[in-house]
């Protein structure tokens, strides 16, 4: 077995919407990396992961066809990519292993401004145009709707000025890309996120055990994010009430204070966002030096 094959490979998105974040999240879990001169190829130095960064419609297909161990892509390309495989009678051998809780969008039905839509019914014998043929097919066949497909492999907003459709299916974000083009969302038909996916062939003991050990600390990056670290004083009699009204937290710490007074120190770890109504609610129950600290690290 050559030294290469030993190193896992990871397919990110080469320039979009999920690189920074898909790069951040796996610095986030230790990794670190040097950058080839095309920035396609990332060579990882204290682990044996490397990264190739690639278009990420081919994502799901590198991981397929285990080109790749690992790959990071938006939900709605690895579930095109299942529809079209499945469509000629083969099975996609790569499964989801969890979602990241970034690159959130919709892949949506959007109109001309000045073209009417009431329901899914005012596509029927219109032209659509999309990069996600398999999923607007499997779309239009459970509802029932006889429409043409125009394929486009990328600036779908443009078809409808071009005369070479009445509608458009794609990717919705912050929908910038609709209102500049005079579009108006008007179905959404999929939500959409980055997800994590693995090949179905069979790793070596090793490589699996870096796998997991990869999985295990994205996990734990992806439990920290929201997480925060609250510290705060309050009476003993309120106990009960601070603990309900502290967001997402399991068995917070109590520690008698000096001098005691009947009041205590409270620290929990919060798993949600602590927010200034949190606080404020807090502070009527009868907290008192209140501290909000982000977590950076977490392993169960
Ligand atoms: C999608 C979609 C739009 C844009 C929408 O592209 O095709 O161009 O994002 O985002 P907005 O609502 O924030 O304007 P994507 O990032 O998937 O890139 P790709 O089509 O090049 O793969
Ligand atoms: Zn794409």
């Amino acid at each position: 077995m050559k030294n290469s094959e030993q190193r896992i490979k990871i397919a990110l998105q080469k320039s979009g919407r999920l690189t920074d974040h898909s790069l951040d999240l796996l610095e986030r879990c230790g990794l670190k990396f040097t950058q080839s001169k095309d920035q396609l190829f990332c060579y990882g130095e204290n682990m044996p992961i490397d990264l190739l960064l690639v278009r990420d419609d081919d994502i799901p297909g590198l991981v397929s066809d285990d080109v790749c161990d690992l790959g990071i892509v938006g939900l709605n390309v690895v579930n095109e990519k299942r529809l079209a495989l499945e469509a000629d009678g083969i099975d996609a051998l790569f499964d989801p292993v969890f979602e990241l809780d970034f690159g959130h969008c919709r892949l949506a039905i959007a109109a001309p401004d000045d073209t009417p839509f009431a329901d899914a019914a005012s596509l029927s014998g219109k032209r659509i145009a999309t990069s996600y043929s398999a999923t607007l097919g499997d779309y239009l066949q459970r509802n029932q709707i006889t429409a043409e497909i125009v394929y486009f492999s990328g600036a779908v907003e443009i078809a409808p000025r071009l005369g070479r459709a009445d509608f458009i299916c794609d990717l919705v974000s912050t929908g910038s890309t609709l209102a500049a083009n005079q579009l108006r969302e008007v179905q959404t038909i999929a939500e959409s996120e980055a997800v994590i996916i693995q090949t179905r062939a069979e790793l070596t003991d090793a490589k699996q055990q870096w796998v997991n050990k990869l999985l295990q600390r994205l996990d734990g990056v992806l439990q920290v994010r929201e997480s925060k670290y609250i510290m705060l004083h309050a009476p003993r009699a309120a106990l009960a009430e601070i603990k309900r009204l502290l967001p997402g937290s399991e068995a917070p710490t109590v520690i008698p204070l000096d001098g005691d007074n009947g009041r205590v120190a409270v620290h929990a770890v919060c798993r949600e966002n602590v927010f200034w109504e949190t606080l404020e609610n807090l502070k009527a129950a009868g907290a008192s030096a209140m501290l909000v600290l982000p977590v950076e690290k977490m392993l169960a």
